[in-house]
């Protein structure tokens, strides 16, 4: 066959995976802060060509809302009667001259390398079959073999002898062949069986019956076909997914304090001589430039942070941008739209939201700074906070370059500090403050000589 053969790749997505004891469909449950099915569409898309068919069933307008986004042909079953049944549901959409390679939704870490593999095969004209040898193959379809070591047929656990339940290699699931094959066996299958379903793996047997080549190919690793049918079985594999993302990171050269104890739900980019503390969690795009360091226990979600950015322990980080030579932390928090200058710094216990924040300016203490614009070099004293909003409106405050802004001050917005400006600790603005001012807006101090403390009566 020419390689120009249309591939069509079919997911099967349909079962309830009743064992997740879950109201979210099965292949819906995040792997890394992605749907387990989302991943095999990654792994899918990433062969050329590719064509995405997906059969869903239970749960189906859920899974097909989550993945709107998704180029995928739909099929439907609506009732679950077998893997083999499931597949024919996509077939009338699949064109009869295309090659055909069949997934499962709930086997997220299968690789695309293996998956280019089958194909290759499969455009030989041969039924590619992804097997594995396991310790304990119970519970799998068993493959048979002849004496040449040739595969027969495919058994699956419920229908086996005892001495076909002695076999270690068991079926995958995933297989790859011409369209035109499953669309003469599909057809023929049968629900005779243990469990009165139309086994897709029957059409192992139809196709040595038929005289086509089967060829078994192995993964690169276990982890990569196992599916998940329970809490425990996902949470493993997260650990697998998590494991290999942490080691890829130190090949780049990023020092990790603990390996196992990173998470990234997203793409984490960094530069060099980058070092990450326990237990830190990147969502989203995050973008790590180099001689970043991140403390202990930071959540950090779709920012950029600039080349020597300090991220001292405890720091919550969102849509955030933070340039070069800032320090933030510890118990710094980001939210949506802050924006921070070359060498700003932000301390313990300070919220930043919609905000920018000048070159060298410094928010250090239990400040609120909310739809504010901060010049250079500007100093916002302890417990100063920007009331933004009256309860239905949020209004904005401008604090000029050099200002000064003594704690505990109340900045009552719409209001403006003007450059070089200084504002009393302790006051409550409400006007506009001119460039060079000082203001104080405070009750007056009053002293009372020979004050009698109140005695207690009786
Ligand atoms: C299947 C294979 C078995 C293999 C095992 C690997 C068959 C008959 N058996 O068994 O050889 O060792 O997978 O895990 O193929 N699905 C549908 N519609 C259905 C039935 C299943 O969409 O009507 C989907 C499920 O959602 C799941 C996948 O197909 O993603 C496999 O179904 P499952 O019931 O787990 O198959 P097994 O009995 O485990
Ligand atoms: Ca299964």
């Amino acid at each position: 066959m020419s390689n120009t053969t249309p591939l069509a790749v079919v997911t099967l997505a349909a079962g309830k995976g009743s064992r997740m004891k879950s109201d979210l469909p099965k292949v819906l449950h995040p792997l890394a802060g992605k749907p387990m099915l989302g991943h095999v569409l990654d792994a899918a898309s990433a062969l050329p060509g590719a064509v995405q068919h997906v059969v869903v069933g239970h749960g189906a307008e859920q899974v097909k809302i989550s993945l709107a986004d998704a180029s995928v042909q739909w099929a439907e079953q609506l009732e679950q009667k077998g893997t083999g049944h499931a597949v024919a549901q996509a077939m009338p959409n699949v064109d009869g001259e295309a090659l055909v390679l069949i997934l499962y939704g709930d086997v997220p870490l299968i690789q695309t390398q293996t998956l280019q593999k089958l194909v290759d095969i499969a455009a030989q004209d041969q039924l590619a079959l992804l097997t594995v040898n396991l310790a304990n193959p119970d519970g799998y379809g068993r493959i048979v073999r002849n004496t040449e070591d040739a595969v027969q047929a495919i058994v699956e656990h419920k229908d086996a002898t005892p001495e076909q339940h002695l076999i270690a290699e068991v079926n995958t699931g995933i297989m790859a062949m011409p369209a035109k094959y499953l669309n003469t066996w599909l057809p023929a299958l049968s629900a005779d069986n243990a469990q009165g379903e139309y086994y897709l793996t029957d059409v192992i047997a139809m196709a040595v019956a038929d005289g086509v080549v089967v060829t078994a190919l192995q993964p690169t690793s276990e982890s990569e076909v196992e599916g998940v049918n329970d809490r425990v079985q996902l949470a493993r594999l997260e650990r697998v997914y998590q494991a290999s993302l942490a080691h890829d990171l130190l090949v780049q050269g990023v020092s990790l304090a603990d390996p196992a104890r990173i998470d990234i739900r997203g793409s984490l980019t960094v530069g060099a001589n980058v070092f990450i503390d326990v237990g830190c969690v990147f969502e989203g795009d995050v973008v790590l430039a180099d001689n970043v360091t991140i403390g202990a226990y930071s959540v950090i979600r779709n920012s950029q942070l600039g080349d020597g950015v300090k991220v001292e322990t405890f720091c919550h980080i969102e849509d955030a941008r933070v340039d070069a030579g800032c320090n933030l932390g510890p118990y710094a928090r980001l939210r949506p739209g802050a924006e921070l200058a070359e060498g700003a710094r932000v301390g313990n216990f300070c919220e930043v939201k919609k905000s920018f924040i000048g070159k060298g300016s410094k928010v250090n203490h239990l400040t609120y700074i909310g739809d504010t614009t901060i010049g250079e070099g500007a100093n916002i004293g302890a417990g100063t906070i920007t009331c933004n909003y009256d309860g239905v409106n949020k209004f904005r405050t401008d604090i000029g370059d050099g200002a000064f802004i003594g704690s505990n001050s109340s900045l009552v917005a719409p209001v403006s500090v003007g450059k070089g400006a200084t504002v009393a600790a302790g006051s409550i603005i409400t006007k506009a403050v001119g460039d060079g001012e000082l203001a104080v807006a405070r009750g007056k101090q009053r002293n009372i000589s020979g004050w009698e403390r109140p005695k207690k009566s009786n």
